[in-house]
């Protein structure tokens, strides 16, 4: 057998990443040759690695904290989505050794959102807590299916203004407002869809990992709440919003979609999502029940 082609993921840490273990099983379940390791690249080497990557023969990257934003100036060519949020989460080699950077956080969400629901941001009052990287594909990607309203809240006011800025600028058709998190009672009313992107509710810390973003009785009921933290699967914000009698979609969702996004464009062929969905589900176990 050939070596297997390299695909990676470049991130500052690194030790806790957990795409080998979706892109590696989907490799095995396809009977494809592609191997795919996380590498751990201080920010002043993440020029070196990317041409390095390209060097070795990958066919392509992900990109996670903090490279995001950065490595978007090292491309040849950008994605709509890519451009739009000034940033890349994912770079394709292209044969004719063009680097072209995509971002696929939005449409990861997006696809898991309606496969969960069958719902659309599309005419909809939409509210999404925090103001980090997180945020800003979510809010952009909001932005550009068409919801009615946007309001971003975030725990530091001025990074939600920003990003308000930034969105209504990006995609010129939308409303979005930014603002802090004292009025969410007020903000949430009427909205039909929540997503947090805060850290709030993750594990690895115990008062963190027991905080909602939202007080539960803010949360409409009919609403659909979205989170982006996956460890818990089931967070505090995502039983509280079962509990108000709103629909939840999973981080574990979002995870593998924007992991499949990119597979896709690296493959060409599908990602078996349910069984990648599993095998996450199993890593996620071990890690709770082994360090908590
Ligand atoms: P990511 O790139 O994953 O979105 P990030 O940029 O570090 O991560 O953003 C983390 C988000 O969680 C931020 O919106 C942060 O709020 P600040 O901008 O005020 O820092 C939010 N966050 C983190 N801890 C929080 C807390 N204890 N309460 C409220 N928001 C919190």
């Amino acid at each position: 057998m050939t070596n297997p082609i390299p695909l990676g993921v470049l991130g500052y840490p690194a030790g806790h990443i957990l795409s080998p273990v979706l892109h590696n099983k989907a490799a095995e379940v396809l009977g494809l040759n592609y191997h795919y390791l996380a590498y751990e690249v201080h920010p002043d080497f993440l020029e070196e690695a990317v041409r390095g990557a390209q060097a070795m023969g990958f066919r392509g990257l992900t990109i996670t904290i903090p490279h995001k934003v950065a490595v978007a100036k090292l491309m040849d060519e950008l994605s709509e989505d890519a451009r739009l949020m000034g940033a890349v989460n994912t770079i394709v080699f292209e044969e004719d050794g063009n680097l072209v950077g995509h971002n696929t956080d939005g449409i990861g969400w997006l696809r898991f959102l309606e496969e969960t629901t069958g719902e659309h941001p599309r005419g909809k009052k939409c509210l999404v807590l925090g103001a980090g990287g997180a945020a800003r594909a979510i809010a952009v990607k909001i932005a550009q299916c068409g919801a009615a309203h946007l309001d971003i809240r975030n725990r530091t006011y001025d990074k939600a203004l920003e990003l308000a800025q930034f969105v209504e600028k990006s995609v010129p058709s939308s409303k979005v407002n930014g603002g802090g998190l004292d009025d969410l009672y007020s903000v949430a009313d009427g909205c039909e869809i929540i997503v947090n992107t805060t850290s709030l509710g993750m594990w690895g810390d115990a008062e963190r990992m027991a905080t909602t973003p939202i007080p539960e009785n803010a949360i409409p009921e009919d609403c659909i709440c979205s989170d982006a933290v996956y460890i818990p699967p089931d967070t505090e914000f995502l039983k509280a919003a079962r509990r108000a009698g709103s629909q939840i979609v999973r981080g574990t969702g979002w995870l593998v979609y924007q992991a499949a996004a990119a597979w896709k464009m690296w493959t060409g062929v599908d990602m078996p999502t349910d069984i990648v969905m599993e095998v996450l589900n199993q890593s996620l176990e071990l890690r709770l029940g082994g360090e908590s």
